[in-house]
């Protein structure tokens, strides 16, 4: 994944020589692109959306106006158009923006996504199996210049581009919440990678009285979840980065993905992390796809693992009394 990350980050380099002015970096997750303009004698500003370890995401990037831009392909459509109207937005009219992507996740196609957005969009090099675009911000702003713009009402919850299962109820989550314990009163309990805090609303609505607290590293997902569960603690943290005491109930529709790939490592974090921040007798309840072999990585932390609900594609596990400390 890193791997192909240092790849189109070193196409779009190709095509950045000389000094451009104030330039705004766009989802550059190498973090390459910055020092490589600084050099060059430009001032930089970065945006993201997904907090990268302390390096917090943001929802929208600064007003600008910049010189030019920059932006790393993102794996959903309607999130890029997303972020290239934003980009738009805090563009001079005329200034150029570079569009870079890897082949294998779509880097063909972006050039489609710019359309409308941007003037003359077209392949400037193809190298590193990547392809960077290049277009020119329009005379006129884009339709859809504010984050308000951009957000989607959907059964009496708020979403934007690019959050899990399009804003909406996934499969999976709806056989969590119907698996799921009720909280007690008081209890605390924690939605990790909340999305726009679906799991926690559905446990809030059988249980009140309990506490929420709800966490995700995309910068998005928190701005619905805080939209949606006015009044609980909504946390932009990478993992546990930014979460603090204990609770008695954990739940989670954890993300198996990295960009277009498969990946488990916020899983892997999210159990080994669990057993630090679960209270005595405390539960974490998590579903996942049943080819997915999770049942040994949650008994190495917990003593005691249970299936709770499972459907044809679906396990919902619930692991309870931490044991000692896992190894490694
Ligand atoms: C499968 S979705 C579940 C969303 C929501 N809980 C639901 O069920 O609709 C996984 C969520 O994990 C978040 N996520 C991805 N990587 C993360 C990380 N490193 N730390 C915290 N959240 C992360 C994504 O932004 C996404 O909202």
């Amino acid at each position: 994944m890193r791997d192909r990350g240092d790849r189109v980050a070193r196409a779009a380099k190709d095509m950045l020589t000389r000094p451009l002015g104030r330039v705004l970096v766009i989802e550059d997750e190498t973090r390459s692109l910055k020092p490589h303009l600084e050099g060059l004698g430009d001032t930089v500003d970065t945006w993201h959306r997904r907090s990268w370890g302390e390096d917090e995401g943001r929802p929208w990037p600064s007003d600008g106006p910049y010189d030019a831009a920059t932006l790393r392909a993102l794996p959903s459509k309607e999130a890029m158009r997303m972020a290239l109207s934003a980009a738009a937005a805090a563009l001079k009219p005329g200034a150029p923006i570079w569009v870079y992507g890897a082949n294998d996740e779509g880097g063909r196609s972006l050039g489609a996504v710019m359309e409308g957005l941007f003037d003359d969009p077209r392949t400037v090099h193809t190298k590193h199996r990547s392809r960077v675009f290049e277009g020119t911000r329009p005379q006129t702003p884009p339709d859809k210049a504010r984050l308000e713009d951009w957000v989607i009402a959907r059964d009496g919850r708020v979403g934007f581009p690019g959050l899990f299962a399009k804003s909406g109820l996934d499969p999976a989550t709806a056989l969590l919440i119907r698996a799921c314990p009720t909280p007690k009163p008081q209890s605390r309990v924690l939605d990790f990678a909340c999305g726009l805090g679906i799991i926690a609303q559905a446990l809030h609505a059988r249980a009140p009285e309990a506490e929420y607290t709800l966490c995700d590293a995309d910068a998005l997902a928190v701005e619905a979840a805080r939209r949606n569960m006015a009044g609980a603690e909504v946390i932009l943290s990478d993992t546990w980065t930014r979460i603090q005491g204990r609770f008695n109930l954990i739940v989670s529709n954890p993300p198996i993905h990295e960009g277009k790939g498969e990946s488990y490592t916020v899983l892997e974090q999210l159990i080994l992390g669990a057993h630090a921040h679960l209270k005595q007798r405390g539960r974490l309840v998590l579903v996942t796809q049943k080819r997915i072999k999770v049942e040994p990585l949650l008994g190495r932390a917990f003593k005691a693992v249970e299936r709770l609900a499972e459907d044809t594609r679906f396990d919902v596990w619930q692991a309870s009394k931490p044991k000692a400390q896992p190894s490694s």
